[in-house]
């Protein structure tokens, strides 16, 4: 049976890893996972039936997604080019076990340039603690830089900045709150306003969203 890929996965092949700022022990790259086992790739079509929308719902709530309306949306994201979803597969049980998406959003501003949102990052319980989370985060931004990307984004609970500290994503002082529309949620508007600074009440509570951003290249020096 054909299988394709979600974007050209010989893009995976250009990362490097000795950018990031993140500390992987023992060193590891979407190349060389660590485990024979272990596959970082694009997204298939075919992996509606690799669970990987059983993995999704570790995250957030998926809802009855038939086969249809997976592929459907798929090819939509395949057709735009800017979707970038990213996984990681066991190929011994043929089981998506991470996953994290790169969404390229088309800027008129800064010469037309291009930034990256990173999107569902989730790594499968029984994976965790394993450097899988560090790894698949480092790919899609490193994949972010290879596309252009000014800049990479993202919205996470209190709970999580440390883990996206270290992979370089930081909190700009007075630039880093996250105000959220609801239209999920009923007929009344929920406005849901966060903000970063240090001891708010808002953020007291650790279930908060904050809005991380890291300022690509990764290193100054690099020219592309
Ligand atoms: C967040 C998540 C992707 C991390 O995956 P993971 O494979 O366990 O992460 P790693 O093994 O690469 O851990 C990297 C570091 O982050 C820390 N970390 C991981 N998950 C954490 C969490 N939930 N809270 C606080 N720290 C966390 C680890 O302790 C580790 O620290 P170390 O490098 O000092 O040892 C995973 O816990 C998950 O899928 N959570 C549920 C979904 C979710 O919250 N996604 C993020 C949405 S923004």
């Amino acid at each position: 049976m054909q299988e394709t890929y979600l974007y050209d996965p010989s893009l995976l092949l250009k990362l490097d890893f000795h950018r990031t700022p993140a500390t992987f022990k023992p060193f590891i790259s979407a190349t060389n996972p660590g485990e024979p086992w272990m596959k970082v790739r694009p997204l298939k079509d075919t992996d509606y039936d690799r669970g990987f929308l059983q993995l999704l719902s570790q995250l957030t709530h998926v809802g009855n997604v038939n086969r249809t309306q997976f592929l459907t949306r798929f090819s939509q994201m395949k057709a735009s080019g800017d979707y970038f979803v990213t996984v990681i597969e066991d190929t011994r049980k043929n089981e998506i076990i991470g996953a994290a998406s790169l969404v390229i959003e088309r800027k008129f501003i800064h010469n037309c340039s291009v930034r990256g949102r990173l999107e569902d990052v989730v790594v499968n319980d029984t994976y965790r603690g394993k450097q899988l989370g560090k790894l698949i985060v480092v790919t899609v931004s490193l994949l972010a830089e290879e596309l252009g990307c000014y800049k990479m984004s993202l919205d996470c609970k209190d709970k999580l900045i440390k883990f996206y500290e270290s992979l370089g994503y930081v909190l700009l002082p007075g630039n880093s709150n996250s105000m959220t529309i609801r239209y999920d949620e009923g007929t009344t508007l929920k406005r849901n306003t966060t903000s970063a600074m240090a001891g708010s009440s808002s953020a007291a509570g650790g279930d908060s969203c904050q809005t991380v951003v890291v300022i690509l290249p990764f290193k100054s020096t690099f020219i592309k």
